[in-house]
């Protein structure tokens, strides 16, 4: 019985050492059990011994699509103008615009301005320091465009922009079209 005191004592004894009484903040704490610090999953841009270039990146599989894609043809705007139309064309609803706020005011406000008033106009953006001032897209013109041509727009660019089919997902896309109609009948230009 004394011994088994005694063992228990010297246990917690040590416990007590190894969890440190005296906590030093300004130095990191010693790790114990690093299992789960130490993962062998290869990092995205970290080198991989295993692969023949050594890049840990793998491209996706010729052929295949992201989980959700829907195939939309639109190589040609004549033929997307043709074959497409906006499933929730007219659509002003809180849920609609709430969401097709969100992508404009992440993507497109920086460029275009908040109420879609140009890169001329809007103050205080990053295209305030652009060259070529992004236009305007409340005027008649773009008024004038269909749902499909705006939609085929914000996927493929045009010109100096770039495409944003990787930063509004299809899902998403229309809610962004029908926001920017939302725009056109509130701060037309
Ligand atoms: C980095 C700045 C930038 C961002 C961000 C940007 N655009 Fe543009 N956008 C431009 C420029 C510059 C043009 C003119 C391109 C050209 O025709 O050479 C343009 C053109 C357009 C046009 C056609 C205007 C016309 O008169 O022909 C539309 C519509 C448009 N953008 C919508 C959008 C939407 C919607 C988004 C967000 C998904 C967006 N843009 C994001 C810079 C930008």
């Amino acid at each position: 019985m004394k011994s088994l005191v005694f063992q228990a004592a010297a246990i917690l004894a040590i416990l007590g050492g190894l969890t440190g009484c005296h906590i030093d903040k300004s130095k990191p704490n010693f790790e114990l059990i690093q299992d789960m610090m130490e993962s062998p999953a290869i990092k995205p841009q970290e080198y991989d011994p295993n692969t023949p270039n050594h890049i840990s990146g793998r491209e996706p599989v010729k052929g295949t699509v992201p989980v959700g894609f829907v195939y939309e043809p639109m190589d040609d705007l004549a033929v997307a103008e043709k074959e497409m139309k906006n499933p929730i064309a007219g659509d002003m609803s809180k849920e609609v615009l709430w969401v097709g706020e969100k992508y404009y005011e992440t993507n497109c406000a920086l460029c275009h301005g908040s109420k879609g008033e140009g890169g001329v106009e809007s103050k205080g953006r990053i295209s305030e320091l652009m060259a070529l001032k992004p236009p305007v897209i409340t005027n008649d013109k773009i008024i004038g465009w269909s749902d499909v041509h705006l939609y085929y727009v914000i996927s493929r660019g045009q010109g100096m922009m770039g495409p944003y089919a990787n930063h509004v997902p299809q899902k998403y896309r229309w809610q962004l079209v029908n926001y920017i109609r939302h725009l056109q009948k509130n701060y037309k230009k």
